[in-house]
């Protein structure tokens, strides 16, 4: 995107993307039953007949062809403004950017209502919510059945990666949202030179999107058109995805979520990849080496900060290549090489702040579309967790006024940024390499209050998958359930795998041990920067200190970092983490690592039952790797 100071101006407009134009503008295109703009020329065929059909499915007053230019977001852009969907911010305070707020019961990520439609039951495995391929397809072709009409069906081409990348796919999503395509144009590569990308033998994913409100003819429209029936469903046999009723972040930018990690970890499995729920990092240490580092955490750890650290140790450097998602796979060279797929970040706006991710907010600078956020007086934005205190008022996420004494977030507690990942300043030279970057360590974190340490290397790559398979979070009283019970989130991909989640370990064992063959195993290391002392206290600083353990696992894949070994695996030598400038006391360092073997013990027994869940499909590699740290912990 390319700066502007200029507001945009709502107007009665006769451009063939207007929700509100006089449909004879639109010839309907020769041979075509669509009242549509012009069919790009280089649209593969099979696309242009799901096209129409979606079309003659949805009966929306007209469709539209998007070719991913600015004038063509602009208009976009004005015409949200003028359905009051959008408010432009004060380019003053913050250029090209705009305000949305949703509808008050669509405002996050519905996991309930989030199905894995495979032909049996048991390849979606105890985690995913399935649903029979027929009853749903049944049921979707009722719910789609004239849902767009009075409205406009975009057509939104789009690569997950560098265009041309042998890494990259390519999928077409149909959406009557403006919204979900202006958000589909900052999180991937869109417009029409994708369709020189899609031959006909080459594979793309359909994903077909409605907020699943028709408009009657004269019906005045709201300004954020949703549904309370919601389905997100993926087809992952034919590589499908169909969402209804929601136009909120994964549910409806379905390159995301649904096509970058559930489709994609379907695909990765059948062509032998991966496709994970991991930042990507690349790290250049005071002597010059650069290394590039993949990271899984489950949501709401901390992963953008993360990308964006700005290291607290001297002579580290830390650059950004993604914050949410990795697709990693074994190259010719026999590394293990990982591309960013998407090309924005869709950030959760609470918390972040100069204190905590100075780099975020210097991206958010302008050309930044916001999410239930807080507008302030002066038209510029505003978040719990952006400033140390709040302005004297506010209109709050859902239009309110607002002031400190209202005694409710003036944004919503998941409002977001959605942003060019171009415009990160700590964006790395090599984030859109084609041919991905060489992964030189995994990490596995998750926020453990208990048992985990700060940092453990895995023994092996059988360990390190066993790491992955045991990420879990202790409950808190902000969800569901017993405080303090282990919700088990393995690989952080709980929400997000298409497929049953034990047969995602045998397929990393299996990636493992091809990697192993070329000399390209990456280490693996467990991190955990949210454990807390006996009087509840985190013992560790966080945020840029976390730079410190990073630089020690680089000096371990570099081996020159001293290491102990534990029956959690390799811990830091004495000393082999530079403290220096950290405030961390002896007793917080020496609690960071405790082992209490009975705590490890009865999470291995809860471990066992989670296994268990997965019947006979858990690897035997996986339940062997638990009866070894089983039987360490006894000898201790
Ligand atoms: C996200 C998530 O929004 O993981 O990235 O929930
Ligand atoms: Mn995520």
């Amino acid at each position: 995107m390319t700066l502007t100071a200029e507001p945009i101006v709502a107007t009665s407009t006769s451009s063939a993307l207007a929700g509100q134009i006089d449909a004879t503008n639109a010839e309907p295109s020769p041979g075509s039953v669509m009242n549509s703009n012009e069919i790009p020329a280089n649209a593969d065929p099979r696309i242009v007949a799901w096209v129409e059909e979606m079309a003659i499915l949805t009966t929306p007053d007209r469709v539209v062809w998007i070719d991913g230019s600015r004038a063509e977001q602009d208009e976009l852009l004005r015409v949200m403004v003028s359905t009051g969907t959008v408010t432009q911010l004060n380019p003053e305070h913050r250029p090209y950017s705009f305000l949305a707020r949703s509808s008050p019961d669509d405002v996050a990520r519905v996991e309930s209502r989030t199905f894995i439609c495979s032909a049996t039951e048991s390849d979606a495995g105890p985690t995913n919510n399935w649903a029979d391929p027929a009853q749903m397809r049944e049921t979707l072709n009722g719910l789609f059945d004239g849902a767009m009409r009075g409205r406009t069906m975009y057509v939104v081409p789009f690569s997950m990666g560098p265009l041309g990348s042998p890494l990259s796919r390519y999928g077409v999503q149909v959406t009557d949202s403006p919204y979900v395509v202006v958000s589909m144009g900052i999180m991937t590569r869109m417009g029409s030179a994708v369709y020189q990308h899609i031959t006909p033998n080459s594979e793309w994913v359909p994903a077909a999107h409605t907020v699943g409100a028709p408009l009657d003819p004269g019906e005045v429209d709201v300004a954020w058109p949703c549904n309370t029936t919601k389905y997100i469903s993926h087809f992952p046999e034919t590589r499908e995805i169909w969402s209804f009723g929601s136009a909120y972040g994964g549910n409806a930018i379905l390159a995301k979520k649904a096509f970058a990690l559930r489709i994609a970890s379907v695909i990765a499995r059948d062509e032998g990849w991966l496709a994970e729920h991991m930042l990507l990092l690349k790290v250049t240490n005071p002597r010059g080496r650069a290394f590039h580092v993949a990271a899984a955490f489950p949501s709401a750890c901390g992963k953008t900060n993360f990308a964006m650290l700005r290291p607290t140790i001297p002579g580290w450097n830390v650059e950004t290549i993604g914050d949410d998602i990795a697709w990693l796979a074994p190259g010719s060279d026999g590394k293990l090489r990982a591309i960013n797929p998407e090309a924005g970040f869709f950030g959760v706006a609470p918390g972040t702040g100069v204190a905590t991710n100075a780099t975020a907010v210097a991206t958010i600078w302008g050309n930044t579309v916001f999410t239930n956020v807080a507008l302030r007086d002066d038209g510029d934005v505003w978040w719990e967790g952006l400033t140390q205190s709040p302005p004297d008022h506010l209109v709050d996420w859902t239009g309110q006024d607002w002031t400190p004494a209202s005694g409710r977030p003036a944004a919503h507690p998941n409002s977001r940024f959605t942003v060019a990942a171009a415009q990160c300043p700590s964006i790395s030279d090599d984030w859109d390499d084609p041919r991905g970057v060489v992964i030189d360590a995994i990490i596995f974190g998750g926020r453990r209050a208990t048992n985990v340490p700060l940092v453990a290397e895995a023994r092996d790559w059988e360990h390190g998958v066993f790491l992955g398979a045991t990420i879990s979070s202790e409950r808190t009283a902000a969800a569901e359930g017993t405080v303090g019970e282990l919700r088990r989130d393995p690989f952080a991909m709980l929400p997000f795998c298409g497929y049953n989640m034990a047969d995602h370990w045998a397929h990393w064992l299996k990636v493992g041990g091809s990697l192993r063959a070329t000399g390209g195993v990456p280490r693996i290391f467990q991190v955990n920067w949210f454990r807390k002392g006996e009087d509840g206290r985190y013992l560790w600083p966080g945020f840029g200190d976390n730079g410190r353990v990073l630089a020690w696992i680089l000096d371990r894949v570099e081996g020159r970092a001293p290491a102990v070994a534990s029956p959690l695996g390799w811990l830091p030598a004495p000393g082999a983490i530079d403290l220096e400038g950290a405030s961390v006391s002896e007793s917080d360092w020496e609690q960071l690592f405790a082992i209490d073997p009975a705590a490890h013990l009865a999470e291995a027994d809860d471990a066992e039952r989670f296994f268990d869940s997965f019947g006979e499909r858990v690897p035997d590699a996986v339940r062997g790797q638990l009866e070894q740290l089983r039987s360490r912990m006894t000898a201790l």
